[in-house]
């Protein structure tokens, strides 16, 4: 251990960054994978933390507006900003990652089809390869619009974050046969209307397979089981650094935050230590 506590070399890693191949995912890559491989798809807010994933190979990055609660300190992810999101969306292509990166369209900025447009234009131009946004056939208008501009469209149905305040917290979905019709019809009007994927967010895992059977694209889920083509996850809450919470879904294998405390600690110490 050297005098500031550290056991590393600094810039050095026993990582093979290069390990990963050097192709450049798209939708139609993403696509290639249901019944054949697992999707992985993780957050990414930053150039750090894009650049980790290229490292690791994660093949979907996706700028989520959970950016809201896990950066920005906001209780839910009604208050992000589309100007908040091209910010984040252009720190993470910077990092120019092999993975393709898809910006979630915030709230209340695709609420006709001109406005869903013109905010997916705005990613776009950020940077993001593709956008997502919540809702099915409510918003299929809006999604027929970017996708008819050529801009790729990733779905999420299921809990939908943005709709948290109204529904009074984060439900399981599917629950019931008239939320399983109605998931369903939403899955294959998103399939039909050219979405790339389908994200299910904490759908019944036996509602979230009969999907992925039905439907041509891939799903990726996040709580809903393992019948899903992919899965994806916040990525503090997988490394453990997420500030406030860590939700059910998510088994960390450690905690990082409680590493990362230590060597600030441990950092904070040797000052001390060193002045006597
Ligand atoms: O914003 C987000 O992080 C999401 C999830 C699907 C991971 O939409």
């Amino acid at each position: 251990m050297d005098e500031w506590g550290f056991t590393l070399e600094h810039n050095r890693s026993s990582i093979d960054y290069f390990e990963v191949s050097e192709i450049r995912e798209t939708p139609q890559t993403i696509q290639q994978r249901k019944g054949c491989e697992p999707i992985a798809a993780l957050t990414a807010y930053d150039y750090p933390m894009a650049k980790l994933l290229d490292a690791a190979g994660v093949p979907l990055l996706l700028v989520g507006d959970s950016l809201g609660m896990v950066v920005l300190g906001y209780p839910d992810t009604t208050h992000v900003t589309l100007d908040e999101m091209e910010h984040h969306v252009r720190a993470v292509a910077r990092s120019k990652p092999r993975g393709l990166i898809i910006a979630d369209l915030p709230f209340k900025s695709y609420e006709t089809s001109q406005q869903a447009l013109s905010s997916a234009q705005r990613l776009i131009d950020a940077g993001a390869e593709g956008v997502k946004a919540e809702g099915g056939l409510v918003i299929l208008s809006q999604v027929e619009s970017i996708i008819s501009a050529g801009i790729p469209f990733l779905g999420h149905i299921g809990m939908l974050p943005q709709s948290v305040v109204e529904e009074g917290g984060y439900k399981v979905k599917g629950c019931d046969s008239v939320q399983e019709e109605a998931l369903l019809a939403d899955a294959l009007a998103l399939d039909q209307a050219g979405a790339f994927g389908l994200v299910l967010e904490l759908v019944n895992a036996h509602v979230a397979t009969e999907i992925t059977d039905k439907v041509g694209i891939p799903t990726i889920g996040i709580g809903s089981g393992i019948g899903c083509d992919g899965q994806i996850l916040v990525t503090t809450d997988l490394l453990g650094t997420s500030p406030d919470f860590i939700p059910k879904h998510v088994q960390p294998e450690q905690l990082l935050r409680d590493r990362m405390i230590g060597m600030l600690r441990v950092w904070k110490e040797s000052l001390t230590n060193r002045k006597q």
